[in-house]
């Protein structure tokens, strides 16, 4: 508990309870803390482990980058190899509307890249984002957050925000030919893990064209194969205008990208030149991390295996006290009666060494993002444990 006081007095919390684990090191599937408990980890950084912790081959990579050189200048002036292998890569697995990518430092800040190329490509300032969204927390992504009471008191954000609710069709008719940019999650992620109906997605890209607006689709969550294709859009049969990502790209250190046509994203180059700038954006021992696992995931069975973890995750979480689980491959959120019951299962899974988490916004439920890699035992091993603590509350509260 060497550090425990030292977090506590000197490093900022943002709720006043922490779970506050003092972490030994992580491994696999794996997380040790300093008193030798091993847990098994069903959050992976909160969707960002995608290749589950210190994976050999991102450990390479990363060990190889370091051995020739760290930063060496402001994002987009040098050739740094790591980082055009990674844009040329994403480029192939992407449409031809979506060639170019602009590497960021985190998701909030793609997210940020993202709003000001719409802005700029249209000459319009209307954004239009949906309720319950989560984009980040600076300020530009706070403005395009959907939910008041997490943002009240930071305002005034940015205006001309207008909200629509996810899955209405009802409400498309908001998009008009004032709005520069539709932004939504392709699967909302705090939320609830909820997952685009109907054609929806599709509709709303049809009406972003009628209109000239262009439609952003924030996958920091759902991609890079956590749903059973690289990104989740790939599974409704549309484009966006903008992809944003982060978080699993990284093979577990902090990276974001934003992706667009060739053409929209040059105009970052004039109108104002340096139209939007980073120091460590593209860092290159990031940018190999990246690669790695950009490379690791499209070359293996991981992503087609996260549907069939799925199938089993559902067919093992059967329980009177879950409602329903949610989402997609290894996105996914299991519902428990009350915001009382979900914390409980976090907290008593913690206890018997199995990391679950909540989500942001809907306190029902119980986040489970495992690492692609998750093994099937492990799963069985993890869903044993989340069913013993759910006996456990039930027998208390009948
Ligand atoms: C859907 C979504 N968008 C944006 C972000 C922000 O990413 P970051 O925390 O890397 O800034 C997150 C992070 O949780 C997210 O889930």
């Amino acid at each position: 508990m060497a550090h425990r006081e030292g977090f506590f007095k000197y490093q900022a919390q943002t709720t006043p309870h922490p779970l506050a684990m003092e972490v030994a090191n992580a491994e696999g599937s794996y997380i040790y803390d300093t008193t030798g408990k091993k847990y098994l980890d069903f959050v992976a950084g909160v969707s960002a482990c995608s290749l589950g912790h210190r994976h050999p081959k991102v450990i390479r990579a990363i060990k190889e980058q370091l051995d020739q050189y760290l930063h060496v200048m402001v994002y987009g002036e040098y050739i740094q190899k790591s980082a055009v292998e990674l844009t040329t890569l994403l480029a192939k697995h992407l449409s031809p509307s979506l060639q170019k990518t602009y590497l960021t430092n985190s998701g909030t800040e793609a997210i940020e890249g993202a709003l000001k190329l719409a802005r700029r490509a249209t000459g319009r300032s209307q954004i239009i984002a949906a309720k319950l969204a989560y984009h980040g927390n600076t300020m530009g992504a706070l403005s395009v957050m959907g939910y008041e009471e997490r943002k009240q008191v930071f305002r005034p954000l940015i205006p001309e925000i207008e909200f629509l609710e996810f899955n209405n069709e009802d409400d498309l008719d908001i998009i008009t030919s004032k709005t520069a940019a539709v932004i939504l999650e392709t699967i909302q992620g705090g939320a609830g893990f909820i997952m685009p109906t109907n054609d929806y997605l599709k509709k709303v890209k049809q009406r972003c064209q009628q209109v000239g607006a262009k439609l952003i689709l924030d996958e920091i969550q759902p991609g890079f194969g956590r749903t059973g294709e690289l990104f989740g859009f790939q599974h409704y049969d549309i484009v966006p205008d903008i992809l944003v990502m982060g978080k699993g790209m990284g093979g577990g250190l902090p990276i974001g990208a934003f992706t667009a046509s060739e053409a929209m994203m040059d105009l970052l180059m004039a109108n104002p030149k340096l139209g939007h700038i980073t120091t460590f954006g593209g860092n290159p021992v990031i940018a190999a991390a990246a690669l790695a696992t950009l490379k690791e995931i499209t070359e293996t069975n991981l992503i087609p295996a996260t549907l069939t973890k799925e199938k089993l995750f559902r067919s093992l979480l059967i329980h009177p006290l879950i409602k329903e689980v949610r989402g997609k491959g290894l996105m996914l959120a299991m519902l428990t009666p009350s915001a009382e019951i979900a914390t409980e299962v976090v907290l008593q899974c913690q206890e018997k060494e199995l990391i679950l988490f909540w989500l942001l916004f809907e306190n029902k439920a119980v986040r489970i993002t495992p690492p692609l890699t998750i093994s099937e035992d492990e799963i069985k091993e993890g869903c044993a444990i989340i069913l013993e603590v759910l006996n456990k509350i039930q027998e208390k509260t009948t």
